[in-house]
């Protein structure tokens, strides 16, 4: 059994020492290939270090570049951390074609965000009401502390209601705040604002003279927590342009090719088999930019699905329609951003993510990812519906089957050669290559 006891309370060169130990045998190379991934930088790895418990080396992941990015009418360079072969190439195809053709719109529509005490009460509805009522200042009062510096900046607590959910769960209740957190995420300010309100609950409950004893006592505080449903945290990302003006290289057939894009999108929005993988190629272009900028990508794609179920079936993220002669694709999309707090001001590569893109506020940061991920969309569905995913996937995949196949540069130039005109598979790379060495 490897079972440890204060694992976290060893080093780092211990905790690698007891992990080798227990599960490679001991095989020292194993040491060596964690340790060539620590930074030289010392400092700079104590940071990393520090980031989580228990670190043990770095995971690297690619960052790259799409340039081209014409939101609003300036262009931005957006950096793109992401593991998937074609997703920044995909980004960089889709931003150049729509460059040529007035580029993305994005606004932000609502910036809210939401965090519940969730808690029991067995007793009359209507002095609870009463008793909320009377402690908004109170729960005003006792979190000024914590609000203040978020009210210089414009943001703090914007409402504080009393939401009835006994239908659904005897004797549940809920505080339903909603808060302006400015330019940061705000999930440690929100969730102090409520285990604040949580224990002015608790506090006032039991001096409240209109309960009895037996309501005071089932007053009951379960948990206190943000949510990352924020569906008044959205932001739309369009494009248009004449159906004449999609004609290029790739689409020779305009017409044709927007009747079957919105046919593509219209299947989304009604089958949920494919709506799950045309949102997955929305996410792709979204996660890789909220990574690459430090934000909390777990918490952006569940709240990104729970929208796109909103109203009880899960759906297209995004919308297309052909009215008249125009091609119109757009998309709204809960995000809930930070540019200043976490890791933004931290990590390095955050940010120079960050500086690339003209240090953003958070409003700049939703419309920017927004457009990534419709980018990321118009390519996937422009990919479907003319040549097909595989040609340009597999074509980007290339270089980690050679990678695999620890390829030379001379068998590297020829396998480039030849799949120029060959469609690519694992399996005929593996061929060409072993037959290349065989030579
Ligand atoms: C692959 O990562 C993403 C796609 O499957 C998205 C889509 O099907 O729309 C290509």
């Amino acid at each position: 059994m490897n079972i440890v006891n204060g694992f976290s309370k060893l080093t780092k060169e211990q905790k690698i020492e007891w992990l080798v130990s227990q599960y490679f045998q001991g095989d020292l190379s194993v040491v060596s290939l964690l340790k060539s991934y620590w930074n030289s930088d010392v400092q700079l790895q104590k940071l990393h270090d520090e980031f989580i418990e228990n670190t043990i080396t770095n995971f690297y992941l690619p960052m790259g570049v799409a340039p081209n990015f014409n939101i609003n009418g300036k262009t931005f360079a957006v950096p793109m951390v992401i593991e998937e072969s074609s997703v920044v190439a995909a980004a960089a195809n889709a931003a150049k074609f729509w460059s040529k053709r007035g580029g993305f719109k994005a606004t932000v529509l609502a910036t809210e965000k939401i965090g519940n005490v969730h808690f029991m009460f067995k007793g009359s509805k209507e002095k609870l009401v009463t008793f909320i009522e009377g402690l908004q200042p109170v729960f005003r009062i006792r979190t000024a502390e914590i609000t203040r510096n978020m009210e210089k900046r414009g943001g703090g607590i914007l409402k504080i209601d009393l939401i009835d959910k006994t239908n659904e769960l005897s004797g549940y209740y809920q505080l339903h705040a909603t808060f302006d957190t400015r330019d940061s995420m705000g999930a440690n300010f929100i969730n102090s604002c409520l285990e604040e309100f949580a224990n002015v609950l608790r506090e006032k409950a039991m001096e409240y003279e209109a309960f009895t004893a037996a309501e005071k006592e089932s007053l009951q505080v379960v948990m206190s927590i943000l949510s990352n449903y924020v569906p008044n945290c959205l932001v739309r990302a369009e494009v248009s342009c004449k159906i004449e003006d999609l004609k290029s290289k790739e689409i020779q057939n305009p017409q044709e090719f927007a009747e079957k894009f919105v046919q593509a999108v219209r299947i989304a929005e009604i089958e949920t088999y494919r709506a799950v993988t045309h949102n997955k190629g929305i996410m792709n272009g979204v996660d890789a930019v909220v990574l690459a900028t430090g934000n909390d990508f777990r918490a952006i794609e569940a709240g990104v699905h729970a929208f796109a179920a909103k109203n009880g079936k899960y759906t297209s993220l995004s919308h297309a329609e052909i009215v008249n002669d125009e091609f119109r694709f757009w998309m709204d999309l809960p995000l809930a951003l930070g540019t200043v707090g976490g890791l933004t001001n931290l990590h390095p590569m955050v940010k120079f993510a960050l500086e690339l893109l003209g240090k953003p506020n958070a409003n700049e940061l939703m419309e920017i990812i927004a457009v990534a991920g419709l980018a990321q969309n118009f390519a996937a569905i422009k990919s479907l519906t003319t040549t097909g995913i595989q040609q340009g996937h597999m074509k980007m995949h290339l270089m980690n089957i050679l990678n695999q196949l620890q390829a030379t540069d001379d068998e590297r130039k020829e396998v480039a050669a030849h799949f120029q005109e060959q469609t690519v598979s694992h399996r005929a790379v593996v061929d060409f290559v072993e037959n290349l060495r065989r030579k």
